[in-house]
């Protein structure tokens, strides 16, 4: 039973590398053998629309054809048993390097036939785990917007090749080591650690949860 988590964040150690760990352990509590993938110690590019992965009896059908740093993880993503999404909210989405990797491993299994064949070897489980600055609200209202916002967009494209996914969330994150260094008081730093200190604990063991939740599907399914 294998799941990897996509690491989209770049900062080691903080919001969304804390909520991949807690979705780790408790998938590895569960019986999972986890593999997280920081995409950016990884040197690779989104898709050139070389269209290999859609040339009718090609060598790469509904397979991505461009060799770099993402390859072989992209073969590996498409054995696993179940994959993970993680990333910082940027400007509405996930990050650049999330963005590249979905489009490498979806934009194959996406068919262009009226007919479409069911391109994924499998229903592969999946979860998106998002760390951003805004509240739940205001994240439902723009980024998911009833499916019409950008996560929300990214997430049925997801969950048109592989399982739906189920998503985790950190809102309200707490962004500096130290708010009164930078140019930021449109937050205010004492509710931002109370948040950190009351909620944040939550937030990841939820994510701890969902990774248990994820893995014990996957043994379900035998
Ligand atoms: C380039 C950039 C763009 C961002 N855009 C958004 C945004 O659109 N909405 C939001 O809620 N937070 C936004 N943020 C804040 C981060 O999503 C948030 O602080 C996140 O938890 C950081 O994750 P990390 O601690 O793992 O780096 C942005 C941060 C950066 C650096």
């Amino acid at each position: 039973m294998k799941i990897i988590i996509f690491d989209g964040g770049p900062r080691k150690g903080w919001n969304t590398a804390r909520m991949c760990e807690s979705f780790a352990a408790g998938a590895a509590e569960a019986g999972a053998e986890v593999e997280t993938v920081r995409l950016y110690d990884l040197d690779f590019k989104g898709c050139r629309s070389c269209f290999a992965c859609k040339v009718k009896g090609g060598a790469s059908y509904g397979r991505c054809a461009q060799r770099d740093g993402a390859s072989g993880l992209l073969e590996r993503a498409a054995q696993a048993d179940g994959l993970v999404f993680a990333s910082p909210v940027y400007l509405w989405t996930v990050t650049p390097q999330l963005h590249a990797l979905i489009e490498r491993l979806i934009f194959p299994l996406v068919s262009y036939a009226k007919e479409e064949p069911a391109l994924a070897s499998k229903r592969i489980e999946t979860a998106m785990i998002y760390t951003m600055n805004v509240k739940e609200p205001q994240f439902h209202e723009t980024y998911i917007n009833g499916g019409k916002g950008p996560l929300g967009a990214f997430e049925s494209f997801v969950g048109r090749v592989f399982a739906k996914p189920e998503r985790v969330c950190a809102f309200d994150t707490y962004q500096f080591t130290d708010y009164a260094k930078y140019d930021a008081d449109k937050w205010d730093e004492a509710e931002k650690k109370k948040w950190r200190d009351e909620e944040f604990p939550k937030e990841l063991l939820a994510a701890r949860e969902a990774g248990r939740r994820m893995a014990e599907k996957i043994k379900a399914k035998g």
